[in-house]
């Protein structure tokens, strides 16, 4: 069944914000007949939306569904850097921005459609000339500058397949990506700007490639003058490539279901798994609900604040919102460069009209308090979202009268790597808003909530499953079709996807989601298995076993708490505690440093050897201790519990 709700969402079930009426009536979707229409017939709705793109060989064929195996427009043809570009680099579309980038330091660039255009036709060129063919796979780990979005649609352009690493990753995290797609050529750049620190892509890009063997070309982006190693024959300055570029580099005609793209994301055991995208069904999932949740217009500045490293920077950074001939801000830094104000700044600046971040950044803005946004003017707003994570309703109330001024809806969307697109959302115009409620399936998603023997739940709790395939859903793990199926066509059977994350359905038909139900630890909206955590923690050699499970954290939803049994001899003490947090840290990522150590003689095991994470999680949020008879060692939990309150 679900896991207890990791954070306060069962408040305000009854509390609604209706859509207001002069919204409603210009809102892009404004039918309520399309949920109807679409649940009718969902494969006669999609073809219509995928229509909306531009294919160069037109689909006849909509669906081929052969459990867990979904084809969607499987005959036709197009190529998602067209559909994203080269339409709206002629006629009035042309001059309109399509990327307003702002660096971290304050400098700034826009990109028209077709700046875009004749950035992505060079470089499409450039990696062509390095010998990237179709089917090709090219690792991206760029900072949030606007030739990451380049590369991946030059990638795009030529039929090679894109495989972006958030530049947050460590050496060790990139190489195990790079070297499981098996990427022929990485790009990179020297370094990037977070918080005033400049991040040494180059040197930790540089390390990866020590350990893999594959890639035999890299790519430079000059970011900054910052200091770096400079292989000659392998490194290959972009600006450089791009004098010698073409103008024009023809786009490669692709079958809907060639893969657009591969994303790495955590699961609940072994390494990180590329989750596998189409081109087709994926671009129409991302375009139809970039227009319709964001109520896209074209006088629109639209801001997602995620990294393109993340599903959520692809698909409504990149994919959507480019599809839709929108423009786009992208910030390269963090919130708090030079100040708290830095995201409001921003807002005034360019007069952000729709805006999307994380439940997590909602929170720590509201512990910052009202006065930065107060000093900026956010009149443009007309609407606010958020992803990632269970939003607290105390955090949409404060965004939505804060942020939004009490003007704007604020639509609370629900999805994964693995969906692609946005699945439970309320169309703004539509669906009444209920705080801490990401409301209803969209059109043409059947998601549903049930037991554990996958009977549909009509009010209360249960596991989220999809019942029906969608056209942006994933298709496939890279290399490894068996996990595909383990992780979610097994356990509802072979035509039910199964999410991982537990939800409530509420009398209304609202769904709640509660969080993961798997070994998966969702921290300020990423997701990072407990086994990798876990595997990075026993590489240390003091370190003889470890469990790592997720605790509440106020702002990041939650937290990594270590429970770490040393070898003999070891002393556990805090300087201990914060290597082995500098370990993870360097192993995985920053993202994945534990935020608490605790040290223990032996870990609580089931007879047959499990770690009962419960017990630990209960031990670790100080609640009373429920049934341990299962327990191999009774005393353990003593032992434990002593040595958290001293370490702790
Ligand atoms: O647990 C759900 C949570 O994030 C997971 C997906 O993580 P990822 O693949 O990294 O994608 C994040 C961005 C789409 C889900 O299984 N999640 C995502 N959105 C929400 C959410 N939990 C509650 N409310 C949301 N709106």
């Amino acid at each position: 069944m679900a896991e207890k709700p990791a954070i306060d969402v069962l408040q305000s079930d009854s509390q609604i914000f209706e859509p207001d009426a002069t919204f409603r009536e210009a809102a892009n979707v404004r039918d309520p007949k399309i949920y109807e229409r679409a649940a009718k017939d969902s494969e006669a709705y999609w073809a219509e939306r995928a229509k909306l793109l531009t294919w160069s060989k037109p689909f006849s064929r909509v669906l081929d569904w052969n459990p867990p195996h979904a084809k969607w427009f499987a005959d036709g043809q197009l190529n998602a850097s067209v559909n994203c570009v080269d339409r709206f680099a002629v006629g009035p579309h042309r001059n309109r921005a399509a990327i307003i980038w702002e660096g971290e330091p304050g400098d700034a660039r826009t990109l028209t459609y077709f700046d875009l255009y004749r950035e992505v036709n060079a470089f499409a060129g450039a990696l062509r000339n390095l010998g990237i063919k179709r089917g090709d796979r090219v690792a991206i780990y760029l900072p949030m500058i606007p030739e990451l979005a380049i590369s991946m649609l030059a990638c795009a352009r030529i039929g090679a397949i894109h495989s972006v690493v958030f530049a947050g990753f460590s050496a060790e995290s990139l190489a195990d990506r790079i070297a499981d797609a098996g990427a022929k050529l990485l790009i990179t750049a020297d370094g990037g700007h977070r918080r005033g620190q400049i991040i040494p892509l180059k040197r930790i890009a540089d390390e990866a490639l020590d350990r893999v063997d594959c890639v035999e070309n890299l790519v430079l982006v000059k970011r900054g003058d910052f200091p770096l190693d400079f292989k000659e024959g392998r490194d290959h300055w972009y600006h450089r490539l791009m004098q010698h570029a073409p103008r024009w580099t023809e786009p490669e005609p692709m079958n809907a279901e060639d893969i657009l793209f591969t994303l790495y994301t955590s699961g609940s055991t072994g390494s990180p798994k590329g989750i596998v995208h189409s081109t087709g069904g994926y671009l129409v999932g991302a375009q139809t609900t970039t227009e319709g949740v964001f109520d896209l217009k074209a006088d629109d500045v639209y801001w997602c604040t995620a990294d393109i490293g993340w599903i959520t920077g692809h698909s409504y950074i990149v994919y959507g919102p480019l599809a839709c001939g929108a423009t786009c801000v992208m910030y390269e830094g963090a919130p708090d460069w030079p100040d708290r104000g830095r995201f409001w700044q921003i807002i005034e600046k360019y007069g952000v009209t729709k805006f999307y971040t994380a439940p997590t950044a909602i929170r720590t803005f509201m512990r910052w308090g009202d006065r930065y946004p107060k000093q900026y003017d956010l009149s443009s707003l007309r609407l606010l979202g958020t992803v990632g994570e269970p939003i607290n309703p105390a955090a949409w109330i404060w965004y939505r009268d804060v942020i939004g001024q009490g003007r704007c809806p604020v639509v609370d969307t629900w999805w994964q790597t693995e969906t692609g697109s946005m699945m439970i959302s309320p169309l703004p115009g539509l669906i009444g808003c209920k705080p801490g409620s990401a409301t209803k399936p969209l059109p043409g998603i059947t998601a549903a909530v049930v037991d554990t023997d996958g009977k549909d739940v009509k009010s209360g709790g249960g596991l989220l499953v999809i019942k029906k395939p969608w056209p942006s859903m994933l298709r496939g793990i890279w290399g490894n079709e068996e996990r595909f199926i383990e992780t979610y066509w097994t356990r509802f059977g072979k035509d039910t996807y199964f999410t991982g994350d537990g939800a409530r359905l509420d009398d209304d038909g609202y769904i709640w989601i509660l969080g993961r139900v798997d070994d998966v630890i969702n921290v300020a909206g990423h997701r990072i298995g407990t086994a990798e955590v876990e595997s990075a923690l026993v590489s240390h050699e003091l370190v003889a076993e470890a469990a790592c499970i997720g605790i509440v954290d106020q702002v990041k939803g939650q937290a990594i708490a270590a429970f770490v049994t040393l070898i003999e001899g070891a002393n556990a003490d805090p300087d201990i505690a914060e290597t082995l947090r500098e370990h993870v840290a360097a192993k995985i990522g920053a993202i994945a440093r534990p935020k608490t150590v605790l040290f223990t003689a032996q870990l609580p095991k089931t007879r047959s050897g499990k770690i009962m994470r419960r017990l630990l999680r209960d031990i670790a949020e100080g609640r009373t201790l429920g049934d341990t008879t299962t327990l191999a060692d009774p005393d353990v939990i003593e032992k434990l519990k002593t040595r958290y309150e001293e370490t702790d």
